[in-house]
């Protein structure tokens, strides 16, 4: 088998690409080692940038989003029942989109197959090798036979314990990595959402944030010391908690059944450098934010615009210049995704260090309500800085 592009992983970054690639003529073939159902129904964060709601539009995925996507102008910031709300769209002309990942990857499978793109799911045992030469290939067993896939590229989009990382040459890249003493608890519940826009709450128990997905479906999260285990959390013991952090005079937030919990670990990572050989990395098999700038998603879909880019420019023009740079492109969003996530992460969790860290973010959280630079260093950030060739 043969083809231009082999794409290890059929999450966003994944099928991102291959729509890209399919817009310019470029063959590729995607491959997933978990089963369709799976990955479409993978709880994830729901929030998209105005660049990502840009690119899938153009892509044509996103009619639905369109309809069903819950387009917001701003945020809540909330402590000790004050609330500062931060009009990100009237600061920034941008806006953000609330749409459910996995309701991405449904579209874009969707979109794929009706084009008739190639994607083979429950491919468990992927290897990939050849890497510095121009015939990269991918290994992998298809309804039980063995394959091998000739490649002149291969897209490592396979997540953080993918195994695209793991095939780059030990010693070649820094890891920064740090994980963060917490995590955060996450239900969907089925209550109607108790607020209009998001609502980011500071408080000395911990943080918690109320999203949703629908005027029906609430998604909430708390902070919970790392390694916590999901039994200590009955479903009465999470509304109370919900209930204290988020708290407001003569509000509260709904509840309702929940209709799925689980724990996430905090954790930021960057891989330097993104690619080897043949082999390029994008979205979490290269870099993980912690959550709090809802920034992952919308990496991985820049990552795969980049990636597309240069990769045009590399068949049009046979240059492999902008190949050649994609780690150093590809970094400066996630550098400044790095920092604005941890940004908000040291804003409203608690950090564990006592009563000064405590007066330094209240004073940070009073001064976002009182200067229109500090809500619009947020706003721009959040909503996301314009896309560039090179950015
Ligand atoms: C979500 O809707 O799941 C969500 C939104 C904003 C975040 C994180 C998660 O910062």
């Amino acid at each position: 088998m043969r083809t231009q592009v082999g794409i290890v992983g059929g999450g966003p970054a994944g099928l991102t690409l291959a729509l890209l690639l399919e817009r310019q003529g470029i063959e590729c073939v995607v491959l997933e080692s978990r089963s369709r159902e799976y990955v479409e129904r993978r709880v994830r964060a729901g929030l998209l940038e105005h660049n990502t709601v840009s690119l899938l539009h153009e892509l044509g995925v996103g009619d639905r989003m369109g309809r069903e996507g819950l387009r917001h102008g701003g945020i809540y910031l909330r402590r000790q029942c004050r609330t500062t709300h931060i009009p990100i769209t009237k600061l920034t002309g941008r806006h953000i989109t609330i749409y459910g990942q996995q309701e991405v990857v449904k579209d874009e499978i969707a979109a794929w197959c009706e084009r008739g793109g190639a994607l083979h799911f429950e491919v468990p045992d992927v290897a990939v090798g050849d890497l510095e030469s121009d015939r990269p290939v991918i290994e992998f067993t298809l309804e039980g036979s063995h394959e091998r896939l000739e490649c002149d590229f291969i897209a490592g989009c396979d997540g953080f314990h993918g195994i695209c990382r793991a095939a780059l040459p030990d010693g070649l890249a820094v890891h920064y990595d740090y994980e963060y003493p917490f995590g955060w608890l996450g239900i969907l519940a089925d209550a109607a959402p108790a607020t209009d826009e998001l609502i980011y709450a500071w408080h000395e128990r911990g943080f918690a944030l109320y999203t949703m997905r629908s005027s029906t479906i609430s998604r909430l999260y708390i902070q919970v010391p790392a390694g916590e285990r999901l039994e200590k959390w009955s479903d009465a013991r999470i509304w109370q908690e919900l209930q204290i952090r988020l708290a407001s005079e003569g509000w509260s937030v709904n509840e309702g059944p929940i209709l799925e919990k689980g724990i996430t670990p905090m954790r930021t990572f960057v891989c330097e450098p993104m690619q080897f050989g043949n082999l390029f990395l994008l979205g979490d098999a290269a870099h993980i934010v912690p959550p709090t700038g809802a920034k992952g998603l919308n990496l991985a879909v820049n990552d795969a615009r980049l990636f597309a880019e240069a990769l045009s420019s590399f068949y049009t023009s046979g240059s492999r210049s902008a190949l050649d740079a994609f780690t150093e492109t590809a970094l400066r969003r996630v550098w400044r995704a790095q920092d604005f996530s941890n940004y908000m992460t040291q804003l409203l969790h608690d950090l564990g260090r006592g009563p000064f860290d405590r007066m330094l973010q209240l004073s940070r959280l009073d001064y976002l309500g009182q200067s229109t630079a500090a809500a619009h260093s947020l706003a721009e950030n959040y909503a996301g800085l314009p896309a560039a060739p090179d950015f």
